[in-house]
């Protein structure tokens, strides 16, 4: 759905966009998160067709973002940071407007849809000037969505959003998945990335990992087994620390009240994990619990990015 070969824009000597080549799969949700200024808003303008990069290539739904920006606009569906709407204008006349304008067979009949999809018929008649954050939120995405797109690109669509509004958005996010929409998402925010993306680039310029979710909170980090047991046993960590595989072996440290709980960090953990367990079973400890820990998206993210903010 979208293919990128050296992908680059500069504005003047400085370059926001470095050499991107990436590719997104039809129906994939695409995360793409980096801190402000990383250049994601660049690279989705380029994706667009709403600027021309300045070197490299991109196609989108099958165009040519250089030679065919016409027919990508009319193809995509985009929400930008500002939402585009008129604000003397309802909610219903609005979405009516933009109908028209991308040449949707009935307007009218797709401004209802829309606004029965976002539960928002109560207020489909009130000026959109006069709506909460996250209802004009809700209205610019329904605008983008108007000439049911199969490619959207939403740029930090929760951000400034209180935390219901940014639910009701992330839900309706989900939805555009499971209806097989391809969804490129710009965002900041990591706990969205997650739970929302298939794939996720942590971007500053240029790529600095690619991966799922769970692959990024994993890699950085090696993977770490919790064994809960119902007893302490010094003998079990010497036991464990023994086998040929095992990286590191510590007690996790917790109020004494807790169970004691081996932190063990090894290579492959589902071809790893049987083996230790048995040790650990044959050195006749009792197990209570098994599970994988879960190193933060935040500590791998700020460890790629450096920080959290470049300006
Ligand atoms: N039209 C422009 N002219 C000059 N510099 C720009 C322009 N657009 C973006 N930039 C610069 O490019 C960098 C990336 O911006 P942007 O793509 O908006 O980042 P992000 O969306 O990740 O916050 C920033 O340093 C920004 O100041
Ligand atoms: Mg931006």
């Amino acid at each position: 759905m979208i293919a990128t070969t050296r992908l680059t824009r500069r504005f003047g000597t400085f370059t926001a966009v470095d050499s991107l080549t990436l590719q997104v799969s039809p129906g994939e949700v695409f995360g793409f998160l980096g801190p402000n200024g990383a250049g994601k808003t660049t690279v989705m303008r380029m994706l667009a067709a709403l600027i021309a990069p300045t070197e490299g290539d991109a196609r989108v739904a099958g165009f040519d973002v250089r030679r065919d920006g016409h027919r990508i606009r009319q193809v995509v569906g985009i929400l930008t940071e500002a939402p585009g709407l008129y604000r003397k204008l309802s909610a219903r006349e609005n979405l009516r407007f933009y109908a028209k304008l991308y040449g949707v067979r009935d307007p009218d009949a797709r401004a209802t849809a829309m606004l029965q999809r976002l539960q928002m018929e109560a207020s489909q008649d009130v000026p959109v000037g006069r709506f909460s954050k996250g209802m004009t939120q809700k209205i610019a995405i329904a605008r983008a969505l108007i000439h049911d797109p199969q490619l959207v690109f939403l740029d930090e669509p929760t951000s400034g959003l209180d935390p219901e509004a940014a639910f009701l958005v992330r839900e309706f996010i989900a939805n555009l998945k499971a209806q097989g929409k391809t969804v490129f998402l710009c965002t900041h925010r990591l706990e969205e990335a997650e739970r929302l993306c298939d794939r996720v680039a942590v971007f500053r310029r240029k790529i600095l990992a690619l991966d799922t979710p769970q692959e990024l909170r994993r890699g950085r980090f090696g993977s770490r087994t919790l064994i809960e047991l119902s007893r302490h046993d010094d003998t079990l960590v010497e036991a464990v620390r023994s086998l040929p595989f095992v990286a590191a072996v510590q007690w996790r440290k917790a109020p004494p009240s807790a169970s004691p709980t081996l932190i063990v960090t090894l290579g492959d953990p589902r071809t790893q994990n049987p083996e230790l367990v048995r040790r650990l079973v044959d050195r006749g400890a009792e197990i209570r619990f098994v599970r994988e820990e879960q190193a933060s998206l935040e500590q791998a993210y700020l460890s790629l990015t450096g920080s959290l903010n470049l300006d």
